[in-house]
């Protein structure tokens, strides 16, 4: 079994994108993925209605999620963390433990773009257009983790 966790700040808004994306373009049934947030601040609660919305557009439904908080030991159940910003990034590796740890973690649009660091923006205090956007970005890149994925890469 393979396990992927999404992480972001809030896990209401980009990470739970991030697991509803993914999870629609996984075809084989022995990977996991789930979505966890650096912040405590939502615990238990569904989504953001706006990311609820987007996903709905696109034929996702992610009104089964549930907010949960990063902890660590995520780095033990999941094989793959990716983080959509510096800040979710410096806050998920703080909590490593060793090397092994560390090598978990991954930017999720490194996948498209290796060359520079690049960050999906936090829509939460946005207009609805900045979650499309962040839909896209998120999109293009679980395309080709889910390649990957399905092919047992
Ligand atoms: P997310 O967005 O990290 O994409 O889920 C946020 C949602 C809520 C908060 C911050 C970011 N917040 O501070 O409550």
């Amino acid at each position: 079994m393979v396990k992927v966790l999404m992480v972001c700040l809030g896990n209401i808004c980009r990470s739970p994108l991030a697991e509803g994306i993914l999870k629609s373009k996984i075809n084989i049934d022995n990977i996991y993925v789930d979505s966890a947030g650096t912040g405590g601040w939502h615990i238990g609660e569904l989504p953001d209605k706006r990311s609820i919305d987007v996903a709905k557009n696109h034929h996702i439904d992610l009104s089964s999620q549930r907010c949960r908080k990063f902890t660590v030991t995520d780095f033990d159940n999941f094989d793959f963390i990716y983080v959509m910003d510096k800040s979710n990034y410096k806050d998920v590796i703080a909590l490593a433990r060793n090397e092994e740890d560390r090598a978990k973690v991954h930017y999720i649009l490194h996948v498209i773009n290796s060359k520079e660091i690049l960050e999906v923006p936090d829509p939460y205090y946005g207009g609805d257009n900045g979650f499309e956007i962040v839909f896209q970005m998120l999109d293009k890149s679980c395309a080709h983790i889910a390649d990957k994925l399905n092919k047992n890469e």
